[in-house]
């Protein structure tokens, strides 16, 4: 069985995303196909959904999963970041909503052979689209140690980034670092067993920073984020799953920003900056899961769900003057 990634707050994103059965909803991280089986099934027979993933498994996965819902669910291989792209190449104008689940899928993590987790032997890849880009061997391989402590550190928020990426680039002379075991193995040996906290694995945030590193994830992020203004009709939504603080800052900020209309200083009697109102927030604070869900899958006890709607283009209320 290959669909065990288990979605996670599946009716809290139904309830945010879906406003009309017969819109058009893009669902830019398919991965397994679990968000988009609960959005299917909601729109089936009245609305179009648009599946994308940047990875050809999760493509070929989900397919597999939603053939069922018919010709109105389309797939696509390719980054969110090419939403806009895509919805011209169908010929739709604008969404009515799109869901992001940021981070990886547990067939990535545990299925893919591409070096994800660091309790599998594998070559130490890490790219999501096995296509595109460089691989984490490649940036262990050739990046300088002062580079690879600045990526640990930005990506991973790793404390023992200058001591991990020295053992790195003293290994690196004898022998080439090239599977996940191999990395794993050389951060434990960095972090003593007594000074390890909590439950993490001292190679986590290591893991974590690479995959961020070589997928360019906060830069696909900041992008989608830059065009979703243009993407949805007025009342449509956009919902994101989020799953570190770097990813979650960054949603929370730009809907922050969306939602408040001037920023002239309050000494001036009229608008200056033009700057309009874009969006409401749907919740003053991210939704986290419950315990429950937490317990039944624990891979959602680090996610928070931030949601918006665009606000439709003939209000004008909040556009070119202070609420
Ligand atoms: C957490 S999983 C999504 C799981 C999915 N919601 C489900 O229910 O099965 C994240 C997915 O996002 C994909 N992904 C990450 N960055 C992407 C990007 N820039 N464009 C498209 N897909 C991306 C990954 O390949 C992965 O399949």
């Amino acid at each position: 069985m290959e669909f065990f990634h288990q979605p996670v707050l599946v009716q809290e994103v139904l309830e945010d995303l879906i406003t009309a059965p017969d819109g058009v909803y893009i669902d830019g991280t398919v991965g397994s196909g679990g968000h988009s089986e609960a959005i299917g099934r909601r729109i089936q027979g009245r609305g179009q959904l648009l599946c994308v993933d940047r990875d050809s498994e999760a493509i070929r996965i989900s397919k597999q999963r939603l053939g069922f819902l018919g010709e109105e669910v389309r797939f696509v291989r390719a980054s969110y970041t090419d939403v806009d792209q895509l919805l011209r190449d169908l010929g739709w104008r604008k969404a009515h909503g799109i869901l992001l689940d940021l981070g990886m899928s547990s067939f990535q993590l545990e299925q893919s052979g591409r070096g994800f987790s660091f309790y599998r032997d594998e070559p130490l890849d890490m790219r999501m689209d096995p296509d595109a880009g460089v691989t984490a061997e490649h940036l262990i391989r050739h990046l300088s140690e002062k580079e690879i402590e600045e990526i640990l550190r930005k990506y991973g928020e790793e404390t023992r980034a200058r001591a991990i990426a020295r053992r790195i680039t003293q290994e690196r002379k004898t022998k080439p670092i090239v599977s996940s075991l191999q990395l794993a193995r050389l951060i434990e040996s960095v972090v003593p067993r007594s000074r390890r906290r909590g439950a993490k694995h001292p190679a986590t945030r290591t893991f974590q920073a690479l995959r961020i590193a070589v997928n360019k994830e906060l830069e696909h992020l900041a992008s989608f984020l830059d065009k979703c203004p243009s993407l949805l009709c007025g009342g449509g939504r956009v919902v994101i799953l989020s799953y570190h603080s770097l990813e979650d800052r960054k949603v929370k900020q730009t809907m922050m920003h969306w939602e408040k209309g001037c920023e002239c200083p309050p000494t001036l009697p009229q608008c200056c900056c033009g700057k309009a109102r874009l969006f409401r927030r749907l919740h003053k604070k991210g939704i986290k899961p419950d315990p429950k869900e937490i317990e039944e899958n624990p891979r959602a006890r680090s996610a928070v769900l931030r949601a918006a709607e665009r606000i439709t283009t003939h209000d004008t209320s909040h556009q070119g003057f202070r609420d």
